[in-house]
């Protein structure tokens, strides 16, 4: 890693790694980033955990014949769930840091003692979230409780830029996840992609005030905690223009990147699978 920045990939189904990449070019001047949306597949949420292994396996392999990584950061909370533990068993010599839905922010947070979750229906059904969910309750307040909804269709709505039907559909999982729940005070934002919609979001609370939480920044920081001595090693004039590509079509993460982190001149390159 001598001479050169760390590279850094930024994983994700789509655009909603956007929201870390966000909080990691803060974190970490010093490294190139590399972002890469599995957007064929997109959305992740509702396929069969096995089928996603499987596909992240791939193409972790094919990433790293590619470009030498020095760390990977798994920017969605689906493939960190259903496959975080499989890549690291199958590179250990590479840092891999996932995303998961931070109950234990929420809950040190919320004053009600009731907290609700948003996210993908593969997040909230997968073995790694049912075991922080146990672990997170049983460390807190005698009565906390955890309220969980599957944001169905909502990643997608955000993937194809569809902002009107995306607010709608902030609202009515919402509503629907408050009316089981009503003592809600804090909502985390268990999927990468719902942060990047934080106004319909604030829209739909309007009248509830409720305190959001997104893990975006942990991440980051665990990120720079795990590159604290490569970035220290290079000069920030090396780390060049941040690469992006994508397994779909350019256009999702084109618009994205513009709409998203106001980048005039991102240019996107879709892989030949
Ligand atoms: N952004 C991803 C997550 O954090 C996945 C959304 C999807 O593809 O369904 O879960």
């Amino acid at each position: 890693m001598s001479g050169s920045a760390p590279i850094v990939g930024v994983f994700d189904s789509g655009v909603g790694g956007l929201s870390v990449w966000r909080a990691l070019r803060e974190a970490l001047p010093h490294a190139h980033l590399s972002y890469l949306a599995d957007n064929a597949w997109a959305p992740y949420g509702e396929r069969p955990a096995e089928a996603l292994r499987e596909r992240l396996g791939a193409l972790v392999r094919g990433w790293r014949d590619r470009e030498p990584l020095n760390l990977l950061v798994l920017a969605c909370n689906t493939a960190t769930a259903v496959g975080i533990d499989a890549l690291r068993a199958e590179h250990p010599d590479l840092p891999i840091v996932g995303i998961e839905p931070a109950l234990r922010p929420a809950l040190a947070a919320t004053r009600s003692g009731r907290v609700g979750v948003l996210a993908t229906r593969a997040t909230l059904g997968s073995a790694r979230y049912q075991a922080l969910r146990a672990a997170c309750l049983a460390n807190a307040a005698d009565g906390a409780a955890v309220h969980e909804r599957a944001a169905d269709g909502l990643a997608d709505a955000i993937e194809r830029g569809d902002e009107a039907a995306a607010e709608a559909l902030c609202r009515s999982h919402l509503r629907a996840l408050l009316d089981g729940a009503p003592g809600i005070d804090t909502l985390v934002l268990g999927c990468t992609h719902y942060p990047l919609v934080l106004g319909s979001w604030r829209a739909a609370c309007e009248g509830h005030p409720l305190t959001l939480i997104d893990p975006a920044e942990a991440v980051a920081r665990r990120a720079l905690s795990l590159l604290a001595g490569a970035a220290a090693a290079v000069g920030a004039a090396s780390r060049g223009d941040p690469a992006w590509r994508c397994t779909g079509g350019p256009e999702a993460l084109t618009r994205a990147t513009r709409q998203w982190l106001g980048l005039s001149s991102a240019e996107v390159f879709a892989l030949q699978s």
